[in-house]
């Protein structure tokens, strides 16, 4: 199969996306695959890269002299990669397309759009569903009509907060307990997000917030541990038992995510077995509510006292770097690494 993998892009979790993809790359079968990779610069500019995959991690790919501008056409007539070579255009014929993406235009909805016009089949949630699980304030709200049980929170657009910030500092005072949670509502990999023991921090909190995206939710914190569940497939998903997150920092933030190697991962989750039922329970309803396709991760807490399943998000391009829960999740089940992909594929094209 010709298989494009892409990676970078325009995300405050760009430099994730490049140690997601070098995982990705290194797992698929070269026998399977046909593996075209293209990065997306800071900048948004598109170049396949022909180099080694090793040169991800740290940037260096994109000073490959070889690389040349590459493009998913929008137009029917092309239905492929466009490959801008010197002597001219070349039109590459994919399969399938493997967004090893995060966060901002990668895992919002807004590339997946891309990838539907450009009729080729890819890896994961669609527009919609990508779209509605980015957005932590939207995802709340609709899995509140349904009894999902999550954390108290409040969103604004920070316009507003700046406008009338004492309305705002009261609101969040009268309806959520300290300490909370300030997370721009569109970002991932804990960028942008900080906790807040004491009301005097909020407005430092809200503006490093607002600098990531102009909606900003605040939720109270939860006393209890973290978990994740991974959940894979289309209409008929299941869900893998569940993992723990040990977070070593004060929370589980970027650098305890992808820098110190420090938090600790407990697979299974330490907790009671109605718990874990509970999650994966859980994990396939909302996954299935919110339309998504191929796989996400959902997270959540579980309450220190009476061990209740509170939902945190859903992550429909979870983390896939070499140390990353949603593999491993995996893996722990018996599957390898190749396997996941290769069952990624195969739903992407169903
Ligand atoms: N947003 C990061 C990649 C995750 O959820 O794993
Ligand atoms: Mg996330």
């Amino acid at each position: 199969l010709e298989l494009a993998v892409i990676f970078g892009g325009v995300s405050s979790e760009h430099e994730v996306s490049l140690m997601s993809a070098t995982s990705i790359i290194e797992n698929l079968s070269k026998e399977k695959y046909n593996i075209h990779m293209v990065g997306i610069t800071k900048d948004g500019r598109w170049l396949l890269y022909r180099g080694d995959p090793s040169a991800l991690a740290d940037g260096s790919w994109e000073k490959d002299e070889q690389n040349v501008p590459a493009f998913l056409s929008p137009d029917s007539s092309v239905h492929g990669l466009l490959v801008l070579h010197q002597d001219g255009a070349q039109v590459l014929r994919l399969d399938a397309v493997f967004p090893a993406l995060h966060g901002k235009n990668g895992e919002d909805g807004t590339i997946q759009g891309l990838f539907q016009l450009s009729g080729i089949p890819y890896v994961g949630c669609d527009t919609f569903s990508s779209a509605i699980c980015m957005d932590k304030a939207v995802t709340h709200t609709l899995l509140s009509a349904a009894n999902v049980e999550q954390a108290h929170y409040l969103w604004f657009y920070a316009d507003r907060f700046d406008a009338a910030p004492d309305t705002i500092r009261n609101k969040i005072k009268a309806r959520l307990d300290f300490p909370v949670f300030v997370k721009p509502c569109n970002a991932g990999s804990s960028v942008g997000v900080s906790r807040v023991d004491r009301f005097e921090d909020l407005d430092e909190a809200i503006r490093k917030a607002s600098r990531e995206d102009k909606k900003i939710i605040v939720e109270e914190g939860i006393k209890g541990q973290e978990v994740e569940c991974a959940v894979l497939g289309n209409r008929d998903a299941t869900a893998s038992i569940v993992g723990e997150i040990g977070a070593s920092a004060e929370f589980y933030d970027y650098d305890d995510k992808y820098i110190n190697g420090t938090s600790q991962l407990y697979i299974p989750a330490r907790i009671p077995d109605e718990a874990a039922e509970k999650v994966r329970e859980t994990a396939v309803r909302v996954y299935r509510l919110l339309g998504c396709s191929g796989l996400a991760r959902v997270d959540f807490f579980v309450t220190a006292e009476d061990h209740r399943v509170v939902l945190n998000e859903i992550n429909t391009l979870p983390g896939f770097t070499s140390i990353s829960m949603y593999p491993k999740l995996w893996m722990s089940m018996g599957l390898t690494y190749g396997e996941l992909l290769d069952r990624l594929v195969e739903f992407a094209l169903q």
